[in-house]
C-alpha cells in the first residue's frame, strides 16, 4: 500500500458531542463514502488528568485552560456521572485523512463555523462564556464537537499519545514498532523504574510492542537523559482507563 493511503488523523468525538447524542451523525458525516476514510483504530477512554494536560500542552497558561481540560475530561457535561465521563476516540486512515477531517469538522469556533461553512460538524457546537468570581467575562470556551489533528506531525503525536500499537491492526500502524526484548518499565509519580515499586504500574514488560519512538525515549529518561518526549507523553496511553485519576 502506498503511505499516502496509509496517512491517518486522530478524532475525539467530545463529551459535549456524546451528550447530545450526535455520535451517530459525526461518524455518518465521516463515513468512508464521504470522507474515502477508514478506522485504524477506535476506544472509549475516560480522560485522565494527565492524558488531557499532554493532549492540551500548547494550550498550557490561557485563560480558558483549566476550562477546558474539565471539558476533555467530560466533567463539565456529566459533573455527577463518572461513568458517563468519557471521548470516544479514533484513528482514521486513508488519502489525505488529515485536511480531509478538518474540513468536515470546520472552523474551531462554532459561530465562525456557522458564517463561515454551515453545515460543518462544528456548526452544531456552542460557545460559553467563562467568568471570574465577580461575574466578569474572561475569555470563552468553545465546545465544538469533535478534535482533529491540525497537521500530519500533530497526528503523529497525538495517535501514540492515545493509542498503543496493539489498539490498531498490524498492517494500518503508520509508524514504526519494535519489541522490548528485556526491559520492564515501572511508572508512579511522575518517575519511571527499571524493576517494580511499591504502588507503581508496569507499563511495559519484555515481549511487549511498542513505538519506536516511545522505547528510544524510555531508555533515555530511565537513564536520567533528555528524551524527545516527555514521560507523560508516553505513559498516559498505558494508563488509560486503569482508574479515573491514572
Ligand atoms: P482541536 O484541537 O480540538 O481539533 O481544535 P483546533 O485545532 O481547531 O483548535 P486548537 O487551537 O488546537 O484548540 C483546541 C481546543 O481548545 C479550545 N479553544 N478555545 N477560547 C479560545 O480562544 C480557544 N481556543 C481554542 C477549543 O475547544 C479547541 O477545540
Ligand atoms: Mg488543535
Amino acid at each position: 500500500m502506498n503511505t499516502k493511503e496509509l496517512e491517518q488523523t486522530l478524532v475525539l468525538i467530545k463529551p459535549d458531542a456524546l451528550k447530545n447524542s450526535l455520535t451517530g451523525y459525526v461518524l455518518s458525516q465521516l463515513a468512508e463514502f464521504h470522507s474515502g476514510l477508514r478506522f485504524a483504530g477506535t476506544k472509549v477512554v475516560c480522560v485522565s488528568k494527565m492524558l488531557a494536560e499532554e493532549h492540551y500542552a500548547e494550550h498550557r497558561g490561557k485563560i480558558f485552560y483549566p476550562s477546558l481540560i474539565e471539558y476533555i475530561r467530560g466533567r463539565l457535561h456529566y459533573p455527577d456521572e463518572p461513568q458517563k465521563q468519557r471521548v470516544i476516540a479514533i484513528v482514521y486512515q486513508g488519502p489525505r485523512a488529515v485536511a480531509k477531517v478538518r474540513e468536515i469538522a470546520g472552523p474551531t469556533n462554532p459561530h465562525n463555523a456557522r458564517d463561515e461553512r454551515p453545515g460543518c460538524i462544528r456548526s452544531l457546537g456552542t460557545v460559553v462564556p467563562l467568568m471570574d468570581e465577580k461575574g466578569k467575562t474572561i475569555g470563552e470556551r468553545m465546545d465544538n464537537l469533535i478534535h482533529a489533528s491540525a497537521t500530519p506531525e500533530e497526528a503523529e503525536h497525538e495517535i501514540k499519545l492515545w493509542f498503543k500499537p496493539i489498539d490498531i491492526p498490524p498492517y494500518m500502524r503508520p509508524f514504526p514498532v519494535q519489541q522490548n526484548d528485556e526491559i520492564h518499565f515501572y511508572y508512579k509519580d511522575g518517575k519511571i523504574y527499571e524493576t517494580h515499586a511499591p504502588g507503581s504500574t508496569c507499563v511495559l514488560a519484555p515481549g511487549d510492542i511498542m513505538w519506536e519512538s516511545d522505547l528510544t525515549a524510555l531508555e533515555l529518561i530511565s537513564k536520567g537523559k533528555k528524551a524527545a518526549d516527555s514521560l507523560e507523553t508516553i505513559v498516559a496511553k498505558y494508563l488509560i482507563n486503569q482508574t479515573p485519576e491514572s
